[in-house]
């Protein structure tokens, strides 16, 4: 493929966001002006059939699946899930969680959420889009980002673990060929590894090849970076290079673990990640983590990157999938510089440091958190397992305890776990009604630069679009008008 260095290379990527705050209308906006819009590409199955439940407005969902290339897939979600008149407050119809490493059919609805989002996100331009993917979460990456390929994606980007097996995959699925990756599984004892298999052609009519996106892995040290650009099969294109200060999970610091006075980890010099070893290593680089402003984008280009990643500026915005009145009160608070975020090395059962806003009615707080009546009914963050008979199992250190603890779980990961899945849903107006009736309650991820957002807000207000923080960033006061295309991307 094409090196990257030969083509002219966004300067801001706009980071991809779960679930769904980076949807395809955020993606698309920034996209039109001239940078990499990207989609978060993790729940797409769920995002997709909560829309379909909520009455599909605008026909959006159903105009993409109509354009999927394998129709005989898709008539079945739709007589499930489709509901023209919404759901009158009753809970969601689930996708059953997978209970074992399935054939590819298994992944299907994977594929179609990757496809619904990239296709709507493309629609009508040639501007450029990625999808994210945290590489944590295995079962559903390869299904999600062949949908993804099937609708034109032209970059990949994880974080959140080392996708070593990627650039292989992606060069296989645009193949046409089956792709595999390696399921880490806990106390796995056969020799064999346990192993996910995709093969394109049972999804397909037929074999066809496909264009292979470029892979930008989310990294934040140099041993990561060399790995991956000189020790893997297949190739990168680049990379994302993102600090500890950044939104959603972070990578946990080297060494052992050292906690502040309010509990949250340190990071120090050996966090530190060396750019001129990067640029040795001859590939773009973007750098993340607190770099959302015109001063750090200039500082990021004289150091030799390509540009920056910005998340937080962007997951505020108007065109945001961050449900309105949640987005509005954050914002509202960081103008009179009174959110905080505290990066909380349990919440997240992934293990890894996640950054929660502290925001009041969500799960932010400790009283809404204990009050929260504990259930694992969406599963994308759990562990599998080797259970007592040999087979790959699955558990989550949030989900009930006696069930995590009845398949092998340690009690201590159970304390401070938060159900990210049902939480971060929630967040983007698509909470779940529990069978007692609880409404599943949000929590909200942010970047440090959050507590720094009241200049932006006292310049640019609450209601801003991602077409300002483009400008902002930039330092253009006025953007030019994009081409045959209008910006209100409406649905
Ligand atoms: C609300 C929110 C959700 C995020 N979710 C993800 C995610 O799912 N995957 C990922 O790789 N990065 C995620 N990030 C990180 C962003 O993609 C980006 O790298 C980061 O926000 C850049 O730092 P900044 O927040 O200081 O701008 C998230 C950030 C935010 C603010």
């Amino acid at each position: 493929m094409q090196s990257l260095s030969s083509v002219a290379l966004p300067r801001i990527i706009q980071g991809g966001m779960g679930v769904s705050v980076s949807n395809w209308r955020l993606a698309k906006t920034v996209s039109l002006l001239g940078q990499l819009g990207v989609v978060s590409g993790t729940a797409m199955d769920t995002v997709m059939v909560r829309r379909l439940q909520d009455g599909d407005p605008g026909g959006l969902v159903r105009r993409a699946l109509a354009a999927f290339p394998f129709q005989q897939w898709v008539k079945p979600v739709l007589d499930k899930y489709f509901q023209p008149d919404g759901r009158h407050d009753q809970p969601y119809k689930r996708i059953p969680m997978p209970s074992r490493l399935g054939d590819t059919a298994s992944q299907i609805m994977y594929v179609l959420g990757g496809y619904v989002e990239v296709f709507l996100a493309k629609e009508g331009h040639s501007g450029l889009i990625g999808v994210n993917l945290l590489t944590k979460l295995q079962i559903p990456t390869l299904g999600t980002l062949y949908g993804a390929m099937l609708a034109g994606v032209d970059y990949v980007l994880m974080g959140a673990g080392i996708p070593r097996e990627i650039p292989e995959a992606l060069d296989k699925l645009a193949a046409g060929e089956t792709a595999s990756l390696k399921i880490d599984v806990t106390a796995w004892t056969a020799t064999e590894a346990a192993r996910l298999q995709f093969n394109p052609q049972e999804i397909a009519d037929e074999a066809q090849t496909l264009k292979r996106p470029s892979f930008l892995p989310i990294i934040a040290s140099n041993s990561l970076a060399t790995l991956l650009a000189r020790k893997v099969t297949g190739t990168i294109q680049g990379f994302v290079i993102e600090g500890p200060t950044a939104g959603g999970h972070n990578a946990p610091p080297r060494g052992a673990p050292v906690f502040d006075e309010r509990g949250q980890p340190v990071y120090g010099e050996r966090d530190v990640v060396d750019l001129e070893q990067i640029k040795a290593l001859g590939l773009p680089f973007w750098l993340a983590g607190g770099t959302g402003s015109p001063e750090a984008l200039e500082r990021a280009m004289t150091q030799g990157a390509a540009g920056i990643q910005v998340g937080t500026l962007f997951a505020y915005s108007q065109e945001s999938g961050f449900e309105a009145d949640l987005k509005r009160g954050v914002l509202e608070r960081a103008a009179r510089g009174e959110v905080r975020v505290f990066t909380d090395p349990k919440a997240s059962p992934t293990g890894f440091p996640f950054k929660v806003a502290e925001v009041e009615g969500t799960l932010s707080e400790a009283e809404v958190y204990q009050a929260r009546t504990r259930v694992c009914d969406l599963g994308y963050l759990r562990e599998p397992f080797q259970t007592a008979e040999g087979r790959v199992g699955f558990r989550c250190a949030s989900e009930p305890i006696d069930q995590y603890l009845a398949k092998g779980g340690e009690l201590a990961n159970t304390q401070g776990r938060k159900c990210l899945c049902n939480a971060l849903m929630a967040a983007v107006g698509q909470g779940q009604v529990q069978k007692n009736g609880d409404h599943e309650l949000p929590l909200v991820t942010s970047g440090d630069d959050l507590e720094r957002m009241d200049r932006f807000v006292a310049q640019f207000g609450t209601q801003y679009s991602a077409r300002d923080v483009v400008a902002y960033l930039l330092g253009d006061t006025v953007l030019p008008e994009p081409k045959n295309q209008q910006l209100v991307v409406g649905g």
